[in-house]
């Protein structure tokens, strides 16, 4: 007796048709499962025979032959436990596994038969779609998740029990409903907002100059000076997310596991925080099952490195594929999967080991060679992708007491926007490149040409100030995105002056 059930798995962050096949013949009992699973796959061999026992259903007596195809692609987790177990049942009570035909099934199973919540609904639910199932069968947790998906009807289970009664007809399960278009729609706003943070007029303008142009910026200001505030409110003025891009971010942080029924879809800009401890396989992704890192979860919005010293040189090395190439590549037993990972990167740091160099009320108790030593930690090619530093003072006193309004990060973004729309205007003709952080040698050569007055200007900066060669292109960059920002096509002396000043790291005037 032969059943044949579907399910799908997760590779990368899209999901891929798996079929499994559950064949009872005679001999001796046993449960042979074949396929190159894993050894989650393998233990799953237990927790569903014992699941369908105690259920109050028999498996096969003699020997079980569980195929899970395609056999090619190393299949990980726990999500065919349920499908498996629909599977001996069928094979046990030989019934035809015709009812399972229109249907895809992930669940992982517990020994007591309750369906437990899986990684990868949404993912698997978009699978199923393009497979023109009917509908999809997924533990009660995810069914808000996977439910986002419009044209597929998704039905939560709490147990084996509920699902087995369902495909047979004998139990009514009401389709989950949402619509991420709706959804959408409605959480797009953010608990935050750069009227928050009082006075630091010239930071929110060096952070607006920064969002403009999509260009990394680091943060140097004493604890306490409002570095993480100021960070965290970044994501509220990028321009929203597309529907697109929301879908991309939402299936990474499904695979995650990161999604609920509080948080089926993410509407808005991910900001991410990875303390400075983090291990590489945590920033980048991989592992044994396969996780995306920080730097995809962060996709489409805000990675922020806070501390910047304090990670390690080699771990601060390998974030130079995402921030080069907008993706990264994992490597594992499995194979390779890739994952977007396409955010702005925010770093912040003390400017000195005890927080308090350059700072007007509290002594640095750090000697000159400690605060060389101190910055000479962030490594050089990590700096190199950095566009703006600056300066964050502690606030000022009259500032945090008074109650002027700040401006609302409403208005930030909009200017923001207008200024990325030049920008895509603009690259239209040259192709991929959407923003100015991203030009190419040549790109900057076309649209980044400097009056005489501007490039006298540059050039007693780069003798006079010591500045380094790299730095060159970084502020013909932020020049141009200062102009974009003021809706002028040619840059001016004033536009170069400013990007100047967002060099101080390679100025070495505080060192
Ligand atoms: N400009 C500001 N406006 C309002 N509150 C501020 C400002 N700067 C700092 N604060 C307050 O000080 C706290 C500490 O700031 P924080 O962002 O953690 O500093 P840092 O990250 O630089 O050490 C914030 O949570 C906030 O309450
Ligand atoms: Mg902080
Ligand atoms: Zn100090």
């Amino acid at each position: 007796m032969l059943a044949r059930i579907y399910s799908a798995a997760v590779l990368g962050v899209d999901a891929y048709e798996v079929e499994i096949e559950v064949n009872a013949a005679g001999g001796p009992p046993c449960v042979v499962v074949v396929g190159l699973p894993d050894t989650a796959v393998k233990e799953s061999r237990d927790r569903v025979t014992t699941a369908v026992s105690n259920s109050g259903y028999y498996w096969p007596r003699g020997r079980t032959t569980i195929n899970l195809a395609p056999a090619d692609i190393k299949k990980e987790g726990p999500s065919f436990d349920l499908p498996i177990a629909l599977g001996m049942i069928a094979a046990a009570q030989e019934i035809d596994d015709e009812i399972f035909a229109d249907f895809s099934f992930v669940g992982e199973l517990a020994l007591n038969g309750a369906v437990r919540a899986v990684k990868g609904v949404l993912p698997v639910a978009l699978e199923a779609r393009r497979r023109g199932k009917r509908g999809l069968i997924v533990p009660e947790a995810n069914a808000r998740e996977a439910a986002m998906v419009a044209g597929i009807d998704i039905f939560g289970v709490a147990n084996l029990r509920n699902a087995f009664q369902f495909v047979r007809g004998e139990k009514q399960l009401t389709p989950e409903r949402g619509d991420w278009s709706e959804f959408f729609a409605h959480h797009q706003s953010y608990e935050v907002d750069f009227a928050d943070v009082k006075g630091q007029s010239h930071v929110k303008r060096a952070v607006e100059v920064a969002v403009a142009g999509a260009h990394n910026i680091l943060m140097i200001g004493p604890p306490g000076s409002g570095k993480s505030m100021l960070s965290k409110r970044i994501a509220t003025v990028i321009p929203p997310m597309a529907l697109e891009e929301a879908i991309e971010t939402t299936k990474i942080h499904s695979i995650a596991g990161l999604l609920g029924s509080e948080r089926a879809f993410v509407a808005t800009r991910p900001f991410r925080s990875p303390h400075h401890t983090i291990s590489d396989v945590g920033l980048l992704g991989g592992s044994a099952t396969p996780a995306p890192g920080e730097v995809s979860l962060a996709h489409n919005g805000v990675l922020f490195l806070d501390e910047l010293p304090e990670f390690k040189r080699s771990t601060l090395e390998v974030l130079r594929q995402p921030l080069e190439d907008g993706r990264v590549t994992v490597t594992r037993a499995a194979g390779t999967v890739t994952f977007p990972s396409e955010f702005m990167l925010v770093a912040a740091m003390n400017p000195c080991p005890c927080g308090y160099f350059g700072d007007l009320k509290r002594e640095c108790r750090c000697s000159p060679v400690q605060v060389q030593r101190y910055r000479q930690r962030i490594s050089g090619p990590l700096l190199d992708r950095i566009d703006l530093h600056i300066e964050v003072p502690a606030v000022e006193y009259r500032d945090i007491s008074s109650d002027r309004a700040e401006e609302k990060s409403d208005a930030i973004r909009a200017r923001v926007a207008e200024a990325r729309e030049r920008q895509q205007v603009r690259f239209r003709r040259d192709g991929k490149t959407t923003c100015n952080a991203r030009m190419s040698a040549r790109q900057i050569k076309a649209h980044c040409k400097l009056n005489d007055d501007s490039q006298e200007l540059i050039r007693i900066a780069m003798t006079e100030l010591n500045l380094s060669a790299r730095a060159y292109d970084r502020i013909l960059k932020v020049s141009r995105t200062i102009a974009d920002l003021e809706g002028m096509e040619a840059i001016s002396p004033d536009h170069v002056s400013e990007a100047i000043q967002y060099r101080t790291f390679d100025r070495n005037l505080w060192i």
